[in-house]
């Protein structure tokens, strides 16, 4: 785990009630959040696993969409406990667990057909996510999928420290900001914010740990941006981001 003067299970237990929604909120709910369940799809009858689930907002989505079950597990008690919350109120079969992503025992080879990993990595150092990525690649049958987002590595070094989304990146640099924790926020819709944090990765770290962790394919990589339909829904809150790279997203296949 990365040292701030925070920890992130701390930052996530106490914003937990900021995250629970059950419908899009969060600027990413928007510009990053659809594109994951699109590239998960075909969901239907698929063991899913969604690693740094939070509040459960994705693991919904994908159960249903038709998964045939879903396993979603966080760090933080307080997100778990929002997510158990609202898999009684309305239940959907979908089980979550307290867990350190970067430490987990007990899940099976070959277990899942796709996992998910909605803005995990933000919190990890190179290393570690190498090691979690490796480990998502046994844990995934032949033919399985990994879908993953991180906030975009340029965002920080292109925007000053604005709304609806920052980093603060406190005079580092691209390369020398590697793995440096930069503290950020990202707005809901209703003008609450969110804090965020990012151990920020140049864009080669990313593609260095797929290969080292053994994954052989290309990956397909987007990056996700504010798009004309964002701006009509809501052109005050999206326009100060347009033509901005906000968040990168990763889909890879694990080859038969
Ligand atoms: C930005 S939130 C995203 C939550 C959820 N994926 C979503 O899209 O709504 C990041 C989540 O990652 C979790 N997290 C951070 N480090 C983790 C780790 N090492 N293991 C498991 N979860 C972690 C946090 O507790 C938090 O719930």
């Amino acid at each position: 785990m990365t040292d701030g003067p925070r920890s992130t299970r701390e930052i996530y237990d106490s914003a937990s009630p900021k995250w629970a929604r059950n419908e899009k909120l969060l600027l990413s709910d928007f510009t990053a959040r659809p594109y994951v369940l699109e590239q998960l799809e075909p969901l239907s009858d698929r063991r899913v696993l969604d690693l740094g689930c939070g509040e459960g907002f994705v693991a919904r989505q994908i159960k249903a969409a038709g998964a045939a079950s879903v396993l979603g597990i966080d760090l933080s008690e307080g997100m778990i406990d929002e997510a158990r919350a609202e898999e009684k109120r309305n239940p959907q079969g979908i089980e979550y667990r307290q867990g350190d992503a970067t430490d987990l025992q007990g899940l099976s080879e070959a277990a899942f057909d796709r996992v998910a990993a909605v803005f995990l990595f933000n919190y990890v150092a190179s290393d570690v996510m190498t090691e979690v990525i490796r480990s998502v690649r046994s844990w995934l049958a032949p033919g399985g999928r990994f879908v993953f987002t991180v906030p975009h590595p340029s965002l920080p070094f292109m925007r000053g420290e604005e709304p609806p989304f920052f980093f603060r990146r406190d005079g580092a640099g691209y390369f020398s900001a590697r793995d440096k924790t930069l503290e950020g926020s990202i707005w809901r819709r209703d003008g609450v914010t969110v804090p965020v944090r990012c151990v920020h990765k140049p864009l080669e770290v990313y593609f260095e740990a797929l290969g080292n962790a053994g994954w052989t394919c290309m990956p397909k990589v987007m990056e996700l941006r504010v798009q004309p339909e964002h701006i009509d829904l809501d052109r005050d809150f999206f326009e100060p981001l347009l033509d901005q790279p906000l968040h990168l997203l990763f889909s890879v296949e694990k080859q038969e």
